[in-house]
This record gives C-alpha cells, structure tokens and sequence, in this order.
C-alpha cells in the first residue's frame, strides 16, 4: 500500500532524480520465531494483537548499524500534530525511519524506548500508520530543491509563511461572465505582490485566524 501511494507522481520523481531514497522494511523479515509473527495477545486481557518489540527494536537496530537517523518517527493520532513547520524542518533531515503504527497498538517500550518523536497527521483515527506515513513523505520529499519542477512554487506554497495562497487564475480571461481580477493583468508587477499579499492576509484572516495566532 504504502509503495503504491510513493512509486508515483512528485515521490516517484524525487526518487528517480536521486534526490530521496524510501525504502519499506517488512517487520516480519526481523521476526525470529517460525511462523515469522510480529504480533501477539496483550498482557492484561483486551480484545486484539499487540505489535511486539522485538522485531522493531531488530530492524531499528540493523538499521542504525548501517547510517545515522534524525529521527525515528511513530506514526500515531496521539503524536503531535504534523505541520508545514515539522515538514521545513525534517526536509533537511539525511535520515529518517518512520515506524507505522497499527491500529491495536504496538508494545509501549517501543515508544518508551525506541522511538525519538510521535507524529499525527490529524485528529482522526486510521487503521495504520501507512497512510500518515505517505502523508508526510509527500509534505517532506516536494520541499527538497530540484524534487518540484518550479522552486519558486514550494517557497509561496500556502503555510510555507503560516499565511494561506492567494488565488491564481489562468486563461482565459474572462469566462461566462466570471472575471479574472484586473490587477492580474495590468503589468504592474508591484501592485500585483502587492494584492497577492493582501488576498493572502484576507484569506488567512477569514478562512484560518489560528493560522495568525501561533507564535512562530
Ligand atoms: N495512525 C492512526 N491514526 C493516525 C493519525 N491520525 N496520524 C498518524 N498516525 C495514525
């Protein structure tokens, strides 16, 4: 699942120019008993299987034999939550490991003991952590410059300056009536950063007002 949603569009690009490397590790490959489990009953009686340490600690430990990680990530709605600032900041990351939880759970010493940051993509809950893997590789991967095709696009992307995007328009012109802003087309390259900026605080302002209230 997780290969399917990153083998295309921008992550399927970024990895054929070289410019991120995404490997999925199967829990099970560092599994040491038979049947390859990674799961088992939990302690104390509830209903579903709990993911069990050992194959985590295993390939954790096998990976950071072979690189040095920034961080090692659990995906997981009581994580914080992921933003375009967490984004900013993991793009210039070398490594990372994104552990994907599961929707039972995983054995709490893994996140007592193996994991350095907890990270939701939202308050909703999802079968796995999949998903929010996929969610952040995509916010992350298109921050890297060459990963877009135009540069300039990631730096006015909205929130990139906790301000929403000012609107844009293409041709034609006008279309069944419905106008395109005239300062767009006047030439006037200053006044029209200038409108942008201002649709931008407009926006912001009435669309995301907690947008303008944190700190950073
Ligand atoms: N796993 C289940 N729900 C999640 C969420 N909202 N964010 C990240 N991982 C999750």
């Amino acid at each position: 699942m997780f290969m399917g949603l990153v083998d295309c569009s921008i992550l399927k690009r970024a990895q054929d120019k070289s410019l991120v490397k995404i490997v999925v590790h199967n829990l099970r490959d560092y599994a040491t008993n038979k049947h390859r489990n990674v799961d088992d009953y939990p302690f104390g009686g509830e209903a579903g299987m709990v993911m069990q340490i050992e194959p985590i600690d295993n390939a954790i430990t096998a990976l950071k034999q072979q690189r040095n990680y920034d961080e090692i990530i659990y995906t997981s709605p009581d994580g914080e939550v992921f933003n375009q600032k967490i984004a900013n900041q993991m793009s210039v990351y070398e490594n990372i490991i994104i552990l994907c939880g599961h929707y039972k759970g995983i054995d709490y010493r893994v996140r007592e003991h193996l994991i350095t940051r907890e990270i939701s993509i939202g308050d909703y809950v999802l079968t796995g952590g999949e998903l929010a893997a996929a969610v952040m590789a995509d916010a992350i991967v298109r921050l890297i410059p060459g990963a877009i095709g135009d540069e300039q696009s990631a730096l006015s992307d909205s929130f990139q300056d906790n301000l929403l995007a000012p609107p844009v328009y293409t041709r034609p012109a006008e279309y069944k009536g419905w106008k395109v802003p005239d300062i767009l087309l006047s030439g006037h390259q200053a006044k029209i950063d200038e409108w942008k900026l201002h649709q931008a605080i407009e926006r912001t302002e009435r669309l995301r007002p907690d947008l303008l209230k944190s700190e950073e």
